[in-house]
């Protein structure tokens, strides 16, 4: 890191040195503790003195950011997390999912798990609709899972969620509906099957601090179209993923950076009739067809 402050700051100079002193004694004050918790800290405190001074960051400027920061605070809830939002924004999430999951070799990518995954969602069998009257074209979801050699994953435990065709998830009805989410386990031969319905580009929350931020930067809140993935097996490290619709308006400025090209898909459209699974539909319907390919664990033990 540079101790060069950009932009006319003071070089060399008693300023300097007074600057300097103030990120020493402070980073000296995280010496004691776990290695790791000063790593952090420390790590944190010299960073963000720099971009202090970097920046030249005014008092007035301070107490903006502290005012942002305090309205984050008042609009999240055990249902709305402003802070996570902020971090989608800013790139943080897709960033840290990326260093912390770094694309194993031929395995599916991962992205940001955002703010509407549900732990405790209903259990459905191969082959299920999972919409639970979740308004939008039905759309029928197919593949396999296997690992890195092709070799099948039976019995990995998959989460789906995502949103109507407005754009809205369950958790932002009135009324604690559960629609278009619920868990499936592969079959024998890795396979999975499900019914949903055809996702929708939507807005991140845009009605708070983060949605200001946004607006200032004149910056979309939109996010592409895409079904929500998490793929759980033991010996295998846990996928959490999306798989994006090919054509979206909105693949190129996704509000939270999550997209991948490997994680774009075509859901293709289909006229009245006969679906894979037999079903007849008298409306048209969608299909997407993507497999999965899970990475070893941390040990390598798959
Ligand atoms: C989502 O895809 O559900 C999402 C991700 C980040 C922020 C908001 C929503
Ligand atoms: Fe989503």
């Amino acid at each position: 890191m540079s101790d060069t402050p950009t932009a006319g700051g003071p070089v060399g100079t008693g300023q300097a040195r007074r600057e300097r002193a103030v990120t020493d004694e402070v980073v000296a004050s995280f010496a004691a503790g776990p290695e790791r918790y000063r790593e952090l800290m420390q790590g944190l405190v010299r960073h963000l003195h720099a971009f202090a001074r970097d920046v030249r960051l005014t008092e007035a400027e301070w107490q903006q950011a502290i005012g942002f920061l305090t309205r984050c605070g008042h609009i999240t809830t055990d249902t709305r997390q402003e802070f996570i939002l902020l971090s989608d924004v800013l790139g943080l999430s897709t960033l840290t999912v990326g260093i912390d999951a770094a694309a194993s070799a031929g395995a599916t990518e991962s992205t940001v798990v955002g703010p509407f995954f549900v732990a405790d969602a209903p259990r459905f069998e191969l082959g299920d609709d999972i919409s639970g009257g979740a308004a939008g074209q039905p759309c029928y979801v197919s593949g396999a899972v296997t690992d890195v050699a092709g070799r099948p994953v039976p019995g990995a435990r998959m989460d789906i969620w995502e949103s109507d065709e407005n754009g809205r998830y369950d958790v932002q009805y009135d009324g604690g509906t559960v629609a278009a989410r619920g868990w499936l386990v592969t079959g024998a031969d890795g396979g999975y099957r499900f019914w949903s319905v055809r996702p929708a580009p939507y807005p991140i929350p845009a009605d708070g601090p983060v949605g200001d931020l946004l607006a200032a930067a004149g910056r979309s809140p939109m996010r592409p179209a895409h079904v929500h993935f998490r793929l759980t097996a033991a010996g295998y490290r846990t996928l959490t993923t999306h798989v994006f619709a090919a054509g979206d308006p909105h693949l190129a400025d996704d509000a939270v950076f999550g997209v991948k090209d490997s994680l774009v898909a075509d859901y293709t459209r289909h006229p009245p009739g006969r679906a894979p699974d037999g079903r007849t539909l008298s409306g048209p319907w969608s299909r997407l067809d993507f497999d999965f390919v899970l990475a070893p664990d941390r040990e390598g033990v798959a």
